[in-house]
């Protein structure tokens, strides 16, 4: 017999997100790791808010969730010193080297580690240090973009295969073991090809899959210009959502997000104030 239900979603104005509250990371049990496993498919994106989280709790508290998956950007700056699974996302720089990934930057929309065969299914971010002002993270719905889109932009987008070119990053840097392509049509290009509506594995829902940038993507077998104009009217449509929630950041909080039908930006900040998010990464299902 189960206990009664012990932990309380709170969701919030814009659809994409809930706070769980009666979450305790020192001592919980299958059932409240089943609780949050329930809200995270149905509302996409978690926060808990001001936790006292260790980098332990985190590694052991995300292993619920899936084999972990290590983040290209761990393998460059963003290694953490004793936990292999942590990504650090910071702008401090330690003897002139930065020690950790993205600095101050603004990160437009995405979904993440869209060019790899199996993207992540979920991720769990962590607020260490926190800047004054600046550095909000955004999240919005591939549920509702899709499901919003008029009948037209439907029948277009389903059934459609999308094409994401893998040696450049968003930034125009070669990504990790890429070298420089030769020809300049990028459908030439390594690259991934995934559904444009993807049908999440848990949940069954479609979900539009745009990954991170229109830049470099195809719409397999559709001339280059309509491919270029469909992805144009696509983001726009799905960026300027109103349904998006903000994550204004104090220390401790955590959000959890369904990498398979969310999409996420961050902004920048004044690089004199100090950052420090730690996340880790659990894997996911190859798109259908
Ligand atoms: C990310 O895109 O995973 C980073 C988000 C953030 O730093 O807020």
């Amino acid at each position: 017999m189960l206990d009664k239900q012990r932990l309380r979603a709170v969701q919030h104005e814009s659809n994409v997100c809930a706070d769980i509250e009666g979450f305790d990371f020192d001592n919980y049990t299958q059932q409240d790791i089943d609780e949050v496993r329930r809200y995270w498919l149905q509302y996409g994106v978690l926060r808990f808010k001001k936790t006292s989280m260790t980098d332990a709790q985190q590694v052991a508290f995300s292993r619920h969730f899936g084999e972990f998956v290590i983040h290209p950007k761990q393998l460059q700056e963003g290694g953490h010193p004793t936990h292999k699974e942590i990504l650090v996302i910071s702008n401090v720089m330690t003897d002139g080297k930065p020690s950790g990934a993205m600095g101050n930057s603004e990160a437009t929309w995405h979904t993440d580690t869209w060019f790899y065969e199996r993207p992540p299914a979920g991720a769990i971010l962590r607020a260490v240090a926190v800047p004054p002002s600046g550095g909000d993270t955004y999240f919005l719905s591939s549920y509702h973009a899709y499901e919003t889109l008029p009948e037209a932009l439907k029948k277009a987008v389903d059934g459609r295969q999308i094409f994401f070119q893998n040696v450049y990053d968003k930034t125009g840097k070669l990504r990790l073991g890429k070298s420089a392509p030769k020809t300049r049509d990028f459908r030439e290009w390594s690259g991934m090809v995934h559904p444009l509506v993807r049908l999440h594995g848990e949940t069954g829902r479609k979900a539009l899959y745009l990954g991170g940038t229109a830049e470099g993507a195809w719409i397999v077998g559709m001339p280059l210009d309509e491919s270029e104009s469909l992805l144009a009217e696509l983001w726009e449509h799905t960026t300027s959502t109103s349904e998006v929630f903000v994550q204004q950041w104090d220390v401790g909080d955590i959000m959890m997000w369904d990498n398979r039908c969310t999409m996420h930006r961050r902004d920048g900040f004044d690089p004199n104030s100090i950052r420090i998010m730690h996340r880790t990464t659990t894997s996911g299902e190859r798109p259908v």
